[in-house]
């Protein structure tokens, strides 16, 4: 049943976010997001997922950096490049400033749900017409990753 769900979802997701007029019912909530009273209320330009709040550090930890270009030549390679070229996935460049930390991970993470639930994660699969699997990526591992997308952009 809950396989029949999802399938329905998927679905469907890519015709009601072409086709749907409405705006992301989300945006009220951003706005009360100043106060942190409501830091319960999903936030969502983080995504969904485990990772709720991530805290980036200057400069770069250098050892994440390389776990994570190693799992990058491993898991993603084959999809994603480094610079903005697409191939089967979005190129990574620039996407530490088109994202924040938490969607980032969130999307790494738990891309099944991502790719069901989140507005931003359905307009790339409308886009790539492939549905990223899921690669059993761990937070710690997603944060090493996150940290090599860092240096990707330039940082130090
Ligand atoms: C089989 C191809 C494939 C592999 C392997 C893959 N991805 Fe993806 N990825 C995609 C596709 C396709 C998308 C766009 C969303 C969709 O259509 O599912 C995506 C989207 C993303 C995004 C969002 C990109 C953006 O511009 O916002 C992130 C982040 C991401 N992938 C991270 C990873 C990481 C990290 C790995 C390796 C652990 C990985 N992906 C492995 C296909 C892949």
């Amino acid at each position: 049943m809950k396989h029949l769900l999802k399938i329905t979802v998927a679905a469907s997701v890519v015709w009601v976010v072409s086709c749907s007029p409405e705006k992301p019912r989300f945006e009220e909530n951003s706005k009360k997001n100043t106060s942190s009273a409501v830091e319960s209320v999903a936030d969502p330009t983080k995504g969904i997922g485990p990772v709720k709040h991530v805290t980036l550090s200057t400069p770069l930890d250098q050892e994440r950096v390389k776990r994570g270009k190693d799992i990058y030549e491993m898991k993603c390679e084959a999809c994603h490049r480094l610079d903005d070229q697409r191939v089967v996935g979005p190129g990574w460049k620039d996407i530490t400033k088109r994202r924040k930390p938490e969607w980032i991970m969130n999307m790494i993470t738990n891309v099944d749900v991502m790719l069901d639930q989140d507005p931003e994660a359905q307009k790339l699969l409308e886009l790539c017409l492939t549905r990223m699997p899921n690669q059993n990526v761990s937070v710690g591992d997603a944060r090493d990753i996150l940290e090599f997308m860092r240096r990707n952009d330039g940082e130090q």
